[in-house]
């Protein structure tokens, strides 16, 4: 059998895909993305692909690949790059790699809260260009957790770690929406599931933590954010695409609401001249959610060992329901 990987991956994932012994690898042994027509010639004929959140794997990749394509594992736990009907009519299945990397997302999460409500970036760099010239009463004040309400997005597996890290910080109440209530997961934070709006208007800090979905694509808006409080705070670390770019910039601009912590762009990279880069109030990382060694690291083996269990046929330890 053979399979494709279109990126550099830690070693340790692909040492377990070459030691296996299952199948041969042809890999794109780069930093960089892969070309699309490097993709699309890659995957002729493989039976296995372990692809990144960066590949689009739609159906004319699937169509490239033919039908020896069984298995396709990604590194991430994000599946909003697949195209999953098309996946699931071909009879391919997926393995994807939860839980992993709750940990290493949810302190990013509250990493990027902290610096965007207290300023830290903006801080630092008034120390580097002499705009610090005493200690000022009135300047560099931002807003604290403490007696705070916190609304999360999609109470799931990186929602609830967030949550479960932000309650030592003081926070009051936490607000959660979703497709449905989960008393299960809430019970610990005593949060109460509430509608979009009411989570928007009643939040000190909203937090995004939803999968990318039809439904969330473009979730927060121009009428979520003219909801929002003027103090409050925005975090997302879910996909872009669950904000809306150009009201969020309108709403930081004008002062609607107070700052904004971003993990996630539409596009990604984010040009170096988009205009939210140019904004005081407003964090923007590149995607590093995951980024500890450790955890990319795990992330490798787990989805080299999805892809060897579904190519032999057996159960894989973290599978796609589709
Ligand atoms: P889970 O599946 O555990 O959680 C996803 C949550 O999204 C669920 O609680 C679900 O709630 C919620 N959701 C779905 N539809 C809606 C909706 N319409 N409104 C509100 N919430 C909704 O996934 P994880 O917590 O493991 O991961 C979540 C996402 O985080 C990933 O899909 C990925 O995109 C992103 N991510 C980003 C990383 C980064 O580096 N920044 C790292 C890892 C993940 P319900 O069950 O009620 O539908
Ligand atoms: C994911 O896994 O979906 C992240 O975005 C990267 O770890």
């Amino acid at each position: 059998m053979q399979a494709f990987v279109t990126r550099r991956i830690p070693r340790e994932g692909l040492a377990a895909l070459s030691q296996a012994g299952v199948c041969s690898i042809q890999q794109w042994d780069s930093d960089e993305p892969i070309p699309r027509s490097e993709l699309l010639a890659g995957v002729a004929g493989k039976h296995g692909l372990l692809c990144l959140l960066s590949d689009q794997i739609d159906k004319e990749v699937l169509d490239a690949a033919g039908s020896n394509l069984k298995i396709i594992s990604t590194l991430s736990v994000g599946v909003d790059h697949l195209a999953l009907e098309e996946i699931k009519k071909r009879g391919i299945r997926v393995g994807y790699t939860p839980d992993i990397l709750t940990d290493a997302t949810a302190e990013l999460s509250v990493a990027l809260l902290l610096a965007a409500c207290r300023r830290l970036p903006e801080s630092a760099e008034a120390v580097k260009n002499g705009g610090w010239t005493t200690w000022k009463p009135l300047w560099m004040c931002g807003y604290g957790l403490s007696d705070s309400t916190v609304g999360i997005i999609g109470l799931g597996r990186i929602g609830q770690a967030v949550a479960r890290r932000l309650k030592p910080f003081g926070v009051k109440k936490f607000l959660y929406t979703g497709s449905r209530p989960k008393p299960e997961s809430a019970v610990e934070f005593q949060a109460d599931f509430v509608p979009l709006t009411k989570l928007a208007e009643e939040s000190d800090f909203v937090v995004v933590t939803c999968s990318l979905t039809p439904d969330t694509k473009g979730m927060c808006n121009k009428d979520f954010f003219s909801r929002m409080k003027k103090t409050s705070v925005l975090i997302n670390t879910s996909r872009g695409a669950v904000v809306n770019q150009e009201d969020l910039y309108q709403a930081l601009v004008s002062g609607q609401i107070a700052a904004a912590g971003l993990d996630v762009t539409t596009p990604e990279p984010l040009p170096t001249d988009h205009p939210l880069l140019s904004l005081k109030n407003c964090v923007i990382l590149p995607h590093i959610g995951s980024a500890t060694y450790a955890t990319r690291s795990a992330m490798s083996v787990l989805a080299a060992n999805n892809l060897l269990a579904g190519l032999k046929g057996e159960s894989m330890p973290s599978e796609l329901q589709l």
